[in-house]
C-alpha cells in the first residue's frame, strides 16, 4: 500500500472523519502534522463515538502507532483531557502507541487568553476562530519565542524561554490595560504536568524514517481544509497553519517522495464556520435546508455551519495547490431532495468572466458565482454502494464535478456510515 495523505479539500469540516476512520483502519502509522485542537474528528467504531480534537486517529484502534508532528502546535492540558476521555472509554494510550514531536509548539493560557481578546475586541475583524489559542501559538513559533515540549525537560531553561515569551505577551496586554501573565503560576502548572506529556516525546522525523524502512504503511491526516491556509486560503480569514500537503512533510520531517497518494476530501457542497468571504453561500432557505439536512454544526464549537452551492472553482484550485490525486466525495445524499442544484464554474468580478479565485480579499467578496444548473435526481441515495445504482442525474452530477475539475472520483459517501460508500478507485491501491 503507498502512503496516504488526506487533506481536506474546502473550508473544512468535508466529512474526513468517516474516510480517515476507513483508512486507518488500514494503515500502521496514522500521523496529524499541523493545527491543533481545533480540528474535530468523530470516529463511531463499534458503536460507540469517539470525538478527537488532536489525537491522530489511529489511536482509538488496537496496534496502530499514532503520531502528533512538529507542525502541530499542542494545548498540554487539552491534550492530557483528551487522552483522559479516552482512557475512560478503554483505549490504551502508552508512549509505545503514541509519539509526540519533540520540537512541537505548545500552546500556553496566554495564547487563548490573546485569541479570545482579539475576537471580542471592537477594533479588529472577528476572524470567528475556535478561540483556542492557535494563531497566537503560530505567532510566537514563527516569532521564535515559543516554547516547545522538549523545553518541559529542563526547569532552568524554561524559566529563561518563558521570559522571552512573556517579554512579547506582557507589551501586548499592557498596550490593551491587562495584567501581565504570573510567570510563577504558569511555570508551576507546566512543571506539574511536564513529565506525563514528555513521556510521549520522540524525535518524530527518526521514528518516521524507521516506519518507511519497515515497510510500515502510514496515513498522513489533515486538518481543516485547503481553503482555510494561512497561505493559499481566504487570508485572513483563514487558521495559522498551512493545510496543504506540502505541510505533511514539514511539519513531520518527511521528504516529498514519503506520500504516493493524497486524497482531497470533498463534500457535495460549501459550508464553512468563521467569517470570511463564501461566493456561493445561500442566506435564505435553501441554505437552511441543506444545513438541516447535512446537520452541520461544527464539531469543536458546536456553531451553525454556512452552507452553499459546490464551488467547483475553489474545489479545482485546491486540487491544483495539493495536487490532489483522487477526491473523495461526501454527503451526496444531503442534495436528495432539491429540483435543482447549482454548481458555480465561474465569477464575474468587475464585469469580467474569471475561472479562479482571486487573491484579494476585496476581490474575493466581490465576486459573483456563474452557476451551472442541474436537474435534481429527487430519489434517495442514501446507503447507495454501487454506482450503477446511483440516479442518473446524481451520476452526471458527479461526472460533471470529476471533469471540472480533472480529478478521479475515489469514492462517493451516501451516508455517515462507514459501509455506505460507493468506491470507485481504492487509494491503497494507488
Ligand atoms: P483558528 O484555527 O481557531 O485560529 O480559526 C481560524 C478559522 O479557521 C476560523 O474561521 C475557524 O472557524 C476555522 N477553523 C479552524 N479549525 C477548523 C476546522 O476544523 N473546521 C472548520 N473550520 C475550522
Amino acid at each position: 500500500m503507498p502512503n496516504i495523505a488526506i487533506i481536506g479539500s474546502q473550508w473544512g469540516d468535508e466529512g474526513k472523519g468517516k474516510i480517515v476512520d476507513w483508512l486507518s483502519e488500514k494503515a500502521d502509522v496514522i500521523v496529524r502534522f499541523q493545527g491543533g485542537h481545533n480540528a474535530g474528528h468523530t470516529l463511531v467504531v463499534n458503536n460507540i463515538t469517539y470525538k478527537l480534537k488532536l489525537l491522530p486517529s489511529g489511536i482509538i484502534r488496537k496496534n496502530k502507532i499514532s503520531i502528533i508532528g512538529n507542525g502541530v502546535v499542542i494545548d498540554p492540558w487539552a491534550l492530557l483531557e483528551e487522552i483522559k476521555q479516552l482512557e475512560k472509554l478503554g483505549i490504551k494510550i502508552t508512549n509505545k502507541n503514541l509519539f509526540i514531536a519533540e520540537n512541537a509548539t505548545l500552546i500556553l493560557p496566554p495564547h487563548k487568553e490573546l485569541d479570545a481578546i482579539r475576537e471580542d475586541s471592537k477594533n479588529t475583524d472577528k476572524i470567528g476562530t475556535t478561540r483556542r489559542g492557535i494563531g497566537p501559538a503560530y505567532e510566537d513559533k514563527v516569532g521564535r519565542r515559543a516554547i516547545r515540549l522538549m523545553d518541559l525537560a529542563n526547569k532552568k531553561n524554561l524559566s529563561k524561554k518563558i521570559n522571552m515569551m512573556l517579554f512579547h505577551h506582557d507589551s501586548i496586554r499592557k498596550g490593551l490595560k491587562k495584567n501581565k501573565i504570573n510567570k510563577k503560576k504558569l511555570i508551576k502548572d507546566l512543571v506539574k504536568i511536564s513529565s506525563k506529556i514528555l513521556k510521549y516525546s520522540k524525535p518524530v522525523w527518526k521514528k518516521l524514517e524507521e516506519f518507511k524502512k519497515k515497510k510500515k504503511k502510514i496515513l498522513f491526516e489533515g486538518a481543516q481544509g485547503i481553503l482555510l491556509d494561512i497561505d493559499h486560503g481566504t487570508y485572513p480569514f483563514v487558521t495559522s497553519s498551512n493545510t496543504v500537503v506540502g505541510s505533511a512533510l514539514s511539519g513531520t520531517g518527511c521528504g516529498p517522495k514519503t506520500i504516493n497518494y493524497i486524497l482531497g476530501i470533498v463534500k457535495a457542497y460549501t459550508t464553512r464556520v468563521g467569517e470570511g468571504p463564501f461566493p456561493t453561500e445561500l442566506k435564505n432557505e435553501l441554505g437552511n435546508r441543506i444545513g438541516k439536512r447535512g446537520n452541520e454544526f461544527g464539531t469543536v464549537t458546536n456553531r451553525k455551519r454556512r452552507c452553499g452551492w459546490f464551488d467547483a472553482v475553489l474545489v479545482k484550485q485546491s486540487c491544483i495547490i495539493s495536487g490532489i490525486n483522487g477526491i473523495a466525495l461526501t454527503k451526496i445524499d444531503v442534495l436528495d431532495h432539491f429540483k435543482d442544484i447549482y454548481v458555480c464554474v465561474g465569477y464575474k468580478l468587475n464585469g469580467k468572466k474569471i475561472n479562479y479565485f482571486p487573491s484579494s480579499l476585496n476581490d474575493q467578496f466581490k465576486v459573483k458565482p456563474i452557476y451551472k444548473r442541474f436537474k435534481g435526481w429527487l430519489k434517495n441515495t442514501k446507503g447507495i454502494k454501487k454506482w450503477n445504482d446511483l440516479p442518473t442525474n446524481a451520476k452526471k452530477y458527479i461526472n460533471f464535478i470529476k471533469s471540472y475539475c480533472n480529478v478521479k472520483i475515489s469514492s462517493v459517501s451516501t451516508s455517515p456510515k462507514r459501509e455506505d460508500t460507493i468506491l470507485l478507485q481504492n487509494p491503497f491501491k494507488g
